[in-house]
């Protein structure tokens, strides 16, 4: 038997999200983050689950009510593992890493340049589910980016996604199988 806080790294790899966040002086922050997914396609919904440690990204995600996840690939994934730095409040992590800022399609916060894909959300709620030491943010897409893209999908191959699985153990997205669905 796996004992309970491990049994959850049962739970992955997950995507790693390099997500962005801005407050309202225009202070830009940006952290890793591996626990986000889906929630609802319809309307499309997200989250971000945050650890409640007064985090930046909880705080500015607040003021401006809206996140962007940038998906981060291998040549640049070292680089973001190194944003989850806790500098100075407001301190912009991309500058200090080496990474760069550019515009987001659909909110003021900015997405990453070196990103191959992104997610811009508008903050739909902030929930904090019972006993959790984890806040989630859930997120309204707004639109996306990806600039691999083959007949009309994201290229899963060409991005070359990192993923978490805990601690410094972290994977590439594997290779695509096909399934019959059946029912
Ligand atoms: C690979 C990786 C994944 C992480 N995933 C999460 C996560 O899902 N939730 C979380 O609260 N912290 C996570 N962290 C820790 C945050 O990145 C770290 O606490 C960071 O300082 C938060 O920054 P902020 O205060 O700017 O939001 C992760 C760190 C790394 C390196």
């Amino acid at each position: 038997m796996i004992e309970a806080k491990k049994a959850l790294w049962l739970l992955s790899p997950r995507l790693l999200g390099l997500v962005t966040t801005m407050n309202k002086e225009g202070k830009v922050n940006a952290a890793p983050y591996s626990f986000i997914g889906p929630i609802s396609i319809n309307p499309p919904l997200c989250f971000v689950s945050v650890g409640k440690e007064n985090k930046d990204t909880e705080a500015f995600a607040r003021e401006l009510k809206q996140f962007v996840i940038n998906l981060v690939s291998e040549d640049f994934a070292q680089q973001a593992v190194n944003c989850e730095a806790d500098l100075p409040r407001g301190e912009n992590e991309l500058q200090a890493f080496g990474l760069h800022m550019q515009a987001s399609k659909k909110v003021v916060v900015p997405s990453v340049k070196e990103a191959p894909a992104t997610v811009e959300c508008s903050l739909n709620e902030v929930i904090d589910p019972k006993d959790s030491d984890h806040i989630l943010l859930i997120g309204k897409v707004l639109c996306g980016t990806c600039k691999f893209m083959k007949n009309n999908k994201p290229d899963m191959d060409a991005m070359r996604l990192v993923m978490h699985v805990a601690g410094t153990h972290f994977r590439l997205v594997g290779k695509r199988i096909d399934l019959e669905r059946r029912y």
